[in-house]
Formats: C-alpha cells, sequence, structure tokens
C-alpha cells in the first residue's frame, strides 16, 4: 500500500557506533526468519532493563499486528536489535503516520548506536512516504522519554482519559 522503497529489503551498512570499534552494524527489513532472534532479544530485556511502554512480548505482537514496517540490526551474522512499526492511518483521527510500535537493542550492544540506527532508518522510509513518525509511550517512561528525546521527537498532541472503574463495587 504504501512505498516502502525499492532499497528497503537491502543493507544499509555502517559502523558500530563506538570510538574504535570497527564492526560493521547492518540494518535491514525484518523477515519471518528473524522472528526467533527477536524474541530472544526481548526476553533478555526483562525487570528494569525492560521499557514500562512495552511490557508485551515482540513475537505476541508481531503475531497480533503484523507490522509491515520492521527492521533488524545485525552484526556479523547476529541479530542485535529490532523496531516494529508500519505506516497506517486512522489511529485517533490523525493522518497517515509511521507509528513505531517496538524498538528493543540486546542489553550488551545496548548504548552503541544500533537503537538510533533502527529508528532513523525507520524516519527514512517515513520521510520518503511524507509523514510523520509518532510512538505512544507511558508518561513515566523515562527511558524511552531520553531515547526519543535525544531522537528529535518531541511531545505530540494525543492524551488518555481514564474512568476508575475497577476497583469500584
Ligand atoms: C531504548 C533502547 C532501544 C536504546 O537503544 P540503544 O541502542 O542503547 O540507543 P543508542 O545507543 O542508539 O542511543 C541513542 C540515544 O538515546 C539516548 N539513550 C539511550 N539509552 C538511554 C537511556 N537508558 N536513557 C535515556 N536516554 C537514552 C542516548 O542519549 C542516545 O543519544 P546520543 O546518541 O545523542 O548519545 C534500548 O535501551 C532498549 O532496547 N531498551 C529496552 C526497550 C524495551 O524494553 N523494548 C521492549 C522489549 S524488546
Amino acid at each position: 500500500m504504501y512505498n516502502y522503497g525499492e532499497d528497503a529489503g537491502k543493507w544499509k551498512r555502517g559502523r558500530l557506533g563506538v570510538a574504535g570499534d570497527e564492526r560493521e552494524i547492518k540494518i535491514r527489513r525484518m523477515t519471518e526468519e528473524d522472528i526467533p532472534q527477536v524474541k530472544a532479544i526481548d526476553e533478555l530485556l526483562a525487570g528494569p532493563e525492560r521499557a514500562l511502554s512495552w511490557q508485551v512480548g515482540a513475537d505476541i505482537e508481531v503475531a497480533v499486528y503484523r507490522p509491515a514496517l520492521s527492521f533488524v540490526a545485525e552484526l556479523e551474522g547476529d541479530i542485535v536489535g529490532f523496531v516494529l512499526g508500519d505506516i497506517r492511518g486512522a489511529e485517533y483521527g490523525k493522518d497517515v503516520s509511521g507509528w513505531i510500535d517496538m524498538v528493543g537493542v540486546a542489553p550488551r550492544y545496548q548504548h552503541m548506536g544500533v537503537g538510533r540506527r533502527l529508528v532513523e532508518t525507520f524516519c527514512g522510509m517515513c520521510q520518503q512516504n511524507k509523514v510523520n513518525v509518532e510512538v505512544v509511550i507511558r508518561e513515566n517512561d523515562e527511558l524511552l522519554k531520553g531515547f526519543f528525546t535525544s531522537m528529535g521527537f518531541r511531545r505530540g498532541d494525543l492524551i488518555n482519559f481514564v474512568k476508575e472503574c475497577a476497583s469500584t463495587e
């Protein structure tokens, strides 16, 4: 439906973002075969390592929502990170946008620029399709607030309303 680009399935190459580390990181479209490794990364991100906003397993996210614009980061043959998302419309009455559903980087490869490369690749595809990029996170999710703010995201115009019914008789 959307133009994900002729080269969307090809490698985008670059070095790990750590001085002196010359290993090459590759960003490419996620395939079905990648899902077991994506699940393995997801399982490593438990407890305090895990973003408050993304408690559902990545494999469940894939199975239920089939996010069509998803990328993985590969280092020397191993998948070390992923971004799940899609370009879709009619969400909360907004224009068609690129929606990031989940990002994960294996703990030992964090703070090396892998998450940045994944999100930049996702944003690049949205730029080609002339749509903005959106992500919904919890108010108290300081990890993701810091990550997305450093990537140039700013607070958007969605809020949620709650009526407390669960605890009333
Ligand atoms: C958030 C996450 C994706 C960041 O990935 P990363 O590869 O470590 O991030 P990068 O090294 O590319 O950092 C990009 C920017 O984000 C910021 N950032 C990274 N980690 C951060 C943190 N823990 N808190 C605040 N800001 C952070 C950095 O300032 C960095 O900016 P800079 O490049 O200008 O220094 C990673 O920490 C992660 O996967 N966390 C768990 C997410 C999760 O629970 N997902 C669901 C289960 S899979």
